[in-house]
């Protein structure tokens, strides 16, 4: 049975799809907005703390767990003997499975504006807001429609995520991301030379390399775990489906510093790209996160830069790509899982999930703007709540289920498992692992405890870390 599983053709291939899934929506546009909020170059020296003290160490222990286990997010916790944790790994897969729900209907949105930078630019500059809204069936009377747009161009955007799923782990995945990710790569540099040199631009340079003690808080310690988490594709086993397909020779914390160090770059690139873009164009009030900010905002910075139409469709290529590469690991680790647990068949469950999940999506998108749904929140500072639909799915993966996953995958790791097994496997490629002891003590310790406040403050706090 293992030696017929999937394997990755080659090391490159691995650490670009890992990069890739770590690579996304969440480095490109919700990174450089908290950058902003948390002090510019204050956040970005306390995300880097985040990335090195957790997001390693967690990294590495989901890739080292995937690994020994040759197995999909629920089968590696039985294949390491451990049956009765494998609820972490439903955590994992029901998490991805809502996360692709809305990541993917997000995907369409940015693939429809590829399209209207290229052909209707006019448009979107003359009202951005309208725009926006128009697509999400919001009309500017106030009326509202069904938001066929979006909805066919999130179909559109599932269907290449799952022809490349269909062409399996390394016909499909790996030779998309070879080619996505030194795209993406390209394009960040380009429009890192126009957002640097448009007049204006060194105010928001300074901002992002200013570090003021003022701005450090524990809100903002937490602010940038949380999205540490999130951007590394921590705490949703992903990591552990990609690891199962690693060969024993690999070099797992080589490869762990590797994919961390490009996720980071990606987002502090896009940190300076669109912080000192914003501040050049529309003013430093102007920067803001979320979907209104990356789909409303940016049109103005584009229209005020020379050749904007031209940098407007390569931004949204770039999220593209990036929406893409992370959208394709959530749907492998899904479509892993319930091809091993129950047998199914690569394809069919591939067309069957992905219908599915752009359904249930089609409701993130209604509820965005078209129609009043609701879902259901409870939480200790707020009591029991309705917001909007599209909301409550986020709560729900970002402050609860990540956390819960990932406080799952260090606990078993550093107590059941035992942080000796997890160093063993990570030294199979025969190079000794330095930091053993310090990285028992993060697993066993001090990131359980971090991840158990972020759970406490969001429910409890009444603080919102997404
Ligand atoms: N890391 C991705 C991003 O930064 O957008 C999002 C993501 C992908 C989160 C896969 C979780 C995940 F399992």
């Amino acid at each position: 049975m293992d030696n017929s599983r999937a394997q990755w053709g080659s090391k490159l291939g691995f650490i670009l799809a890992a990069a890739g899934s770590a690579i996304g929506l969440g480095n490109i546009w919700k990174f450089p907005g908290r950058a902003y909020e948390g002090g510019g170059g204050t956040f970005v020296l306390i995300y880097l703390c985040m990335v090195i003290f957790f997001g390693v160490p967690l990294m590495l222990t989901e890739l080292s767990m995937g690994r020994a286990s040759q197995a999909n997010v629920v089968g590696c916790f039985h294949k390491l003997g451990h049956k009765g944790w494998s609820w972490v790994g439903w955590v994992g897969v029901l998490g991805a499975f809502i996360i692709t729900c809305y990541y993917s209907h997000v995907g369409g949105w940015v693939l429809r504006y590829v399209y209207s930078y290229a052909f209707e630019a006019p448009e979107v500059y003359g009202d951005p807001l309208g725009y926006f809204y128009a697509t999400l069936g919001l009309a500017a009377d106030e009326t509202t429609h069904f938001p066929w747009v979006a909805i066919l161009f999130a179909a559109l955007f599932m269907l290449c995520n799952a022809v490349v799923i269909i062409r399996g782990v390394e016909g499909g995945i790996e030779k998309f991301n070879k080619i996505g990710m030194p795209a993406l790569f390209l394009i960040l540099v380009i429009l890192l030379v126009r957002a640097v040199t448009l007049p204006g631009a060194e105010e928001g340079l300074k901002y992002m390399l200013s570090f003021d003690w003022s701005k450090v808080s524990f809100t903002t310690v937490l602010s940038a775990l949380g999205q540490a988490f999130y951007s590394l594709s921590i705490g949703m086993a992903i990591l552990i489906t990609y690891g199962s397909y690693l060969p024993r020779t690999e070099n797992l914390h080589k490869n762990t510093v590797l994919i961390c160090t490009m996720d980071t770059l990606v987002a502090i690139l896009a940190g300076f790209i669109i912080v000192p873009a914003v501040f050049a164009t529309l003013g430093a009030d102007h920067v803001g996160k979320g979907g209104g900010f990356a789909f409303v905002s940016l049109a103005g910075v584009f229209e005020q830069m020379p050749g904007g139409r031209l940098f407007g469709v390569l931004f949204y290529l770039l999220l593209l790509f990036a929406a893409l590469t992370s959208c394709i690991s959530l749907i492998e680790s899904i479509v892993a899982f319930l091809t091993e647990h129950f047998n199914w068949k690569r394809t069919a469950t591939t067309i069957g999930v992905c219908t599915v999940m752009f359904l249930i999506g089609c409701l993130y998108t209604c509820s965005q703007a078209a129609y009043p749904l609701k879902g259901f929140w409870i939480d200790a500072a707020g009591g029991v709540s309705f917001p909007a639909f599209c909301d409550a799915m986020e709560y729900l993966t970002d402050r609860l289920m990540i956390p819960f996953c990932a406080l799952g995958c260090c606990l078993f790791a550093g107590w059941v498992w035992k942080p000796e097994s997890a160093i063993r496997e990570i030294e199979q490629s025969g190079v000794r692992f330095g930091m053993k002891k310090t990285y028992a003590v993060i697993i066993r310790y001090i990131a359980p405890l971090a991840i158990i406040t972020i759970l406490g403050m969001s429910i409890f706090g009444g603080i919102t870390l997404s």
